[in-house]
């Protein structure tokens, strides 16, 4: 009887289950309550005095076995179950992990502020909504002036004294009016028009101001700057001033990059003239330096701005400016590779 209790320890430990039942099938074969160890716990009485020890020895191992294995496959069996039910099949491959792509308007816009950075200037920005005196009356802009008119201006309804900005030529003014001599600084930011929305323009676009204040500030110094700016950030070097008009700087002009006309690209982005127009610029007018609390006759400085979805759009040739703020996937994820 010993021997085939030793024969029946040998089976539980050999035995595997792949399901539930199968280990309750084995459970109630060794421990239920009609099970092989009560019958033979039931045969001590009939074991000789001699062997009892033995006999009760190897029916407890029997016992301990059969208890250990279903605890073990219960286990098993369990975390089984988990890893499929929670987290699937532990071992199956990885799912690549979807990369983002920066937005053009920000890759255009880190690259203007890496090429300025480089040469001294900081980063200022201000507030998208603002008040008149920033916005306008600092900057030189009498109050009839056409660039006052409802038609460009979105006013806030309650008070016509607070705007949202039409350029960030108001972040100048209120740097100016919180920082001494010298100014080197750029301030990107959001701005917007009372537009009609279409292809070519949108009632909020982006800008990125410049200015340079200091002592002696002259015109070459500006011409200086916009070369060494358009040569970095589009490889060109030739540049053309057209004397134009602004009211916050005197003199002022319009900044055309020679882009060339080697390609039919060329041709179209240019039309046909082989110059693009990215900025407007100027010397501060002296009005602007006074009305912000710097002396006009110890300071001179230079300002430009200039518009980062045109800038975008024309470097990545992009044909319809409301692309940019439609947040399409299809569009962005094109930007993956740029910077
Ligand atoms: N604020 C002008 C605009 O929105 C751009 C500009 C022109 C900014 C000349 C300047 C400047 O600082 O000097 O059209």
């Amino acid at each position: 009887m010993i021997d085939k209790l030793k024969e029946l320890i040998a089976e539980a430990e050999a035995f595997t289950a792949q399901s539930k039942e199968e280990v309750e099938q084995f459970r109630i074969k060794y421990l239920g309550s009609k099970g092989l160890l009560k019958e033979y716990f039931a045969e001590f009485k009939n074991v000789a005095n001699e062997q009892k020890k033995e006999f009760g020895q190897t029916i407890n191992q029997l016992k301990k076995t059969a208890e250990d294995k279903v605890n073990a496959l219960k286990e098993a069996l369990e975390s089984l179950e988990e890893d499929n039910g929670l987290y699937g099949d532990l071992s199956r491959p990885g799912e690549p992990i979807a990369l983002g792509a920066r937005h053009p308007i920000s890759i255009v816009k880190n690259q203007i502020i890496d090429i300025f950075s480089r040469i001294g200037f900081n980063v200022s920005e201000g507030p998208e909504i603002e008040d008149d005196w920033h916005n306008f009356t600092a900057l030189n802009l009498p109050e009839y002036h056409p660039a006052r008119d409802m038609q460009d201006t979105f006013f806030i309804q309650t008070d016509p004294d607070i705007l949202l900005r039409t350029h960030t030529s108001s972040v100048q003014v209120r740097y100016m009016e919180e920082n001494k001599p010298p100014i080197r600084t750029i301030s990107p930011g959001r701005v917007y028009r009372n537009e009609a929305i279409s292809a070519r323009s949108h009632c909020f676009f982006h800008q990125v101001e410049g200015l340079y204040i200091d002592k002696d500030v002259s015109f070459a110094d500006l011409k200086q700057t916009l070369q060494y700016f358009t040569t970095e950030m589009f490889g060109k070097s030739k540049i053309r001033l057209r004397p134009s008009y602004f009211p916050f700087t005197e003199p002022s002009a319009e900044v055309d990059v020679y882009w060339g006309l080697e390609t039919e690209t060329d041709y179209k982005m240019t039309k046909g003239t082989g110059w693009l127009e990215i900025m407007g610029c100027g010397m501060v007018d002296p009005n602007v330096l006074d009305n912000c609390g710097i002396d006009s006759k110890e300071y001179s400085g230079f300002a430009f701005g200039m518009g980062i979805d045109r800038i975008a759009l024309l470097l990545h040739q992009i044909s319809d400016i409301r692309l940019l703020s439609e947040n399409d996937v299809r569009f962005l994820e094109q930007f993956k590779s740029a910077l």
